[in-house]
């Protein structure tokens, strides 16, 4: 069987490596810089835009693939899973108009508002400069600014935390007024990942990310710095109830997709705000989350080739789908400097990494020597029976890359959940 898979990162990476585990599947890939992990990993390699739809369909039909699985949200926003489709490639990833839940953040609203789903802040839309400055001057408390549209999760700015009353004015007049303004969620965030095959869903481990530069939670926000997932497939401070709730919301979206004529095939990311009231919505994803996508995939025990054949059949049941009982941390090393000054193209080697899953990302190979470049370098997962020894293993193997490159150490250490926990227990 002949799989294509679309993008290049760290997620991409993971996606490959769990189709790669069956060896009748073999693996054609488009990206737009070639990703040396997963170059080892497949058959042909198209170095392309990906969302050069054309190109990815004449790449796709010329290798005779069979199925399709898109990593990043820009090709699904460019129409790659329709023109897949329309080919007769089986695609997992949403068509452009389901994928909108996620590139289009008032579409998402207004949906979850419309069809009475719960979760959903206090918020409004706006297309006007004036108008969304008048309410950002007439708002009493803490405003999340979203643009419309898609900014590579780098583009929320939270009034009140991270910038002022005057700062937010600024921010919204060059966004041209086409924002999202919503009330400030207050909690710790979590995410849900699940397989949807235009109307069942299964979910998967939760997740929690940390999208903060620096230890601590302080810095920039950039893609993901890390990530963990715990034994028992949930978080300590998110009750059975809170699961429940987020996982019904989950169902809901996909319900209220299919009722509208745009059944959602692919996998739905749900990023939730535990707040005091329980789970909100911070948004929505059309695909897995960076780096959430390799902590559920490096213990996926079920055939992911099998599972993503269902997906596209509308076939999928709980019985497809199958996690090892393990905890998982996944810590990024990147650049120094990222977000805002990464060091490139500055050499760097990856010393004994004992147990660790290596995902490669943002680096250039050249002569079998690694190079950084602006984004996010490599990961590498832990696994173990206890968070301590997942984060042990994760951590061993990102202090022996050696270069310009830094990583967060805090990331799946039972201090930081201790105090993930004690947050939650201060807001009840
Ligand atoms: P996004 O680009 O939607 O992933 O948002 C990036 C980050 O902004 C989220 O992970 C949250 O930390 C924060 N954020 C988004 N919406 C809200 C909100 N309504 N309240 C508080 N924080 C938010
Ligand atoms: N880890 C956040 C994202 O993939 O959007």
């Amino acid at each position: 069987m002949k799989i294509l898979v679309v993008g290049g990162g760290g997620r991409e990476h993971a996606i490959a490596r769990a189709l790669a585990l069956d060896r009748s599947i073999e693996l054609c890939a488009v990206m737009s810089r070639r990703n040396p992990g997963m170059a080892r990993l497949t058959a042909r390699l198209l170095i392309e835009k990906e969302t050069n739809v054309r190109r990815i369909v004449e790449f796709a039909t010329g290798q005779e693939v069979e199925y399709a699985i898109i990593g990043p949200e820009a090709p699904l926003e460019a129409g790659v899973s329709d023109a897949l489709e329309e080919a007769g490639i089986g695609c997992v990833g949403p068509s452009r108009a389901a994928a909108r839940l996620e590139t289009d953040k008032a579409f998402c609203r207004e949906m979850m508002n419309a069809h009475g789903i719960a979760g959903c802040p206090r918020y409004r839309v706006f297309h006007d400069v004036q108008g969304a400055i008048d309410f950002i001057n007439g708002y009493v408390g803490d405003l999340a600014i979203k643009p419309i549209g898609l900014t590579g999760g780098k583009g929320v700015r939270v009034m009140g935390e991270q910038i002022d009353r005057p700062q937010a004015i600024e921010y919204v007049r060059s966004l041209r007024g086409h924002v999202v303004l919503e009330e400030r969620l207050i909690g710790e965030e979590f995410t849900l990942q699940a397989f949807v095959d235009g109307k069942h869903l299964v979910p998967m481990p939760l997740v929690q990310d940390h999208k903060r530069a620096y230890e601590g939670d302080i810095g920039p926000n950039t893609g993901g710095m890390g990530s963990y997932s715990m034994p028992d497939h949930g978080l300590p401070f998110v009750t059975d109830e809170d699961y429940r709730t987020a996982l019904a919301i989950m169902k809901d979206a996909v319900s209220a997709l299919h009722k509208e004529g745009f059944p959602f095939r692919g996998i739905l990311y749900g990023q939730f705000m535990n707040t005091r009231e329980g789970p909100r919505v911070v948004e929505f994803n059309a695909r897995f989350g960076d780096p959430e996508a390799m902590n559920v995939l490096s213990i996926l025990s079920s055939d992911f080739g099998d599972v993503l054949i269902h997906i596209v059949e509308g076939t999928l049941s709980p019985s497809n789908v199958r996690f090892e009982q393990k905890a998982t941390v996944c810590k990024y090393v990147v650049p120094q400097g990222y977000p805002e000054t990464p060091v490139m193209n500055a050499l760097l080697t990856i010393g004994e990494y004992g147990g660790a899953f290596l995902y490669m990302a943002n680096i250039e190979e050249r002569d079998g020597i690694l190079y950084t470049q602006a984004s996010r370098t490599l990961a590498f997962v832990g696994l173990g029976d206890t968070l301590e020894s997942a984060e042990a293993i994760a951590e061993t193997a990102a202090s022996a890359v050696t270069g310009h490159v830094r990583h967060r150490k805090d990331i799946g250490t039972t201090a930081l959940l201790e105090k993930r926990c004690a947050h939650m227990r201060e807001l009840q």
